[in-house]
């Protein structure tokens, strides 16, 4: 056989299933920037760049730990320490468990794999909202398991259609994803939604994955586990100190399985897994244990500069003529909606915004949403002078696109 020695490598299909927006747009960031325009990423969701500092007392921690010589591999699960502290953690958050339930993980991204393989084969249906966090998707193209939609309502807060879950579960679905609070679109769910969620995964035997990356952050205080008050439900909790500690890029998280022995073998396949991948970052996990354990001063100054910000972007934008958003009442994002002409995709609105103005954002497409619903995602860690002078640029660049449309 002739081998094409400078022929392009093949690399494998499913990649083109594993798309990943948030990042993905940066490219069109740069040629912005090498045409001579500064650009604003307002893409991603990490309030380090903007200027919030990891709190000290965590940098200390990883610094000793480093010293007193922890370089070596963890244990795959985690030291016991900080498996102690997510333990101690989940039970304050009303969620008890031991801490042979909890597994250290790179990031709360690295949990959403390791469950998402654990649960789902190839043609299997997980219960995914739109707009989502779009790792979701992207793994679930990775295992060839497929993400089954359920509506979340602009109209309503953007809270999930409950009703709408329940018509789409099938002999196939194999997990229902539930991310509160909210990125993209900054929403807490009431505790009635919440019960209603668990209900359906406890009654149809289907695991809740509780994405509680911002629990720490929603504005009116710390949100208890949404498997609180149901210790019999099977429900996997994922977090990190990557929003609410200021440390994302220790890729230091944990995922904690709730006590049900329904949920024994999904342990026990997750840590299966997780023997596999050796363990997370080593000297962070001993960041986990003083955080969780220790000073969360910072939370407070860190939520009341959110809030602020949220206040700040939910009037500017609505006072924009063809534009509308739900006020954010969590974490760093807001999911506003532009009102396109006929023919036009959210991400005809995000680059034209990116090549007008400097400023990047991520169409709602990126996060599941209709192309023609005109949604797009801001993310408002920038100060609010920086972000006044956005809106500012945003307003005048919308009139100018709707009126030349
Ligand atoms: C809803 C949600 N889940 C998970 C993640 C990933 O977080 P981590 O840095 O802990 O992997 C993010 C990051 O933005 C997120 O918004």
């Amino acid at each position: 056989m002739q081998v094409r020695a400078n022929a392009p490598v093949r690399v494998a299909s499913r990649i083109s299933g594993f798309v990943y927006a948030i990042r993905n747009i940066v490219s069109e960031a740069r040629k912005v920037e090498a045409a001579g325009r500064r650009v604003r990423y307002l893409n991603i969701g990490d309030p380090i760049i903007f200027g919030f500092q990891t709190p000290p007392h965590l940098i200390e921690a990883v610094d000793r730990a480093i010293r007193d010589g922890h370089n070596g591999y963890a244990p795959s699960v985690g030291i016991l320490t900080a498996r102690e502290a997510v333990a101690a953690e989940c039970d304050r958050r009303q969620m008890p468990l031991s801490p042979d339930r909890v597994v250290i993980t790179s990031g709360t991204s690295e949990g959403i794999e390791l469950a998402l393989t654990a649960l789902a084969e190839a043609g299997d249906e997980v219960l995914v909202p739109v707009p989502t966090y779009p790792l979701y998707t992207a793994v679930l193209a990775k295992i060839g398991a497929r993400a089954v939609f359920y509506r979340t309502d602009p109209d309503n807060g953007w809270l999930p259609d409950v009703e709408h879950i329940r018509s789409l579960i099938t002999p196939a679905t194999r997990a229902l994803v539930v991310i509160d609070p909210n990125n993209p679109t900054g929403a807490t769910y009431p505790v009635e939604t919440r019960r209603a969620l668990v209900e359906i995964a406890d009654t149809h035997n289907i695991p809740l994955l509780a994405d509680e990356v911002y629990a720490d952050l929603a504005f009116s205080g710390p949100v208890p586990a949404i498997a609180a008050g149901f210790d019999d439900a099977p429900v996997i909790t994922f977090s990190s100190l990557s929003k609410a500690y200021l440390a994302p890029g220790w890729r230091a998280g944990w995922m904690a399985v709730s006590s049900t022995p329904r949920m024994d073998d999904a342990l026990a396949a997750i840590q299966k897994l997780a023997d596999g991948r050796l363990c997370a970052t080593g000297p962070m996990e001993y960041a986990i244990t003083a955080a969780l354990n220790g000073d969360r001063s910072h939370q407070e100054t860190f939520r009341a500069a959110l809030r602020a910000r949220a206040d700040l972007t939910t009037r500017r934008l609505n006072a924009i003529a063809g534009m509308s958003v739900v006020a954010p009442t969590a974490a760093f994002y807001a999911m506003p909606k532009v009102a396109l002409p006929p023919g036009k995709t959210d991400a005809d609105y995000v680059l034209a915004l990116l090549r007008a103005t400097g400023v990047l954002c991520v169409y709602g497409s990126g996060f599941g949403s209709r192309p023609e619903d005109g949604f797009f995602r801001i993310v408002f860690l920038a100060s609010p002078e920086e972000l006044c002078g956005i809106y500012d640029d945003i307003a005048a660049f919308t009139g100018e696109f709707l009126r030349s449309a």
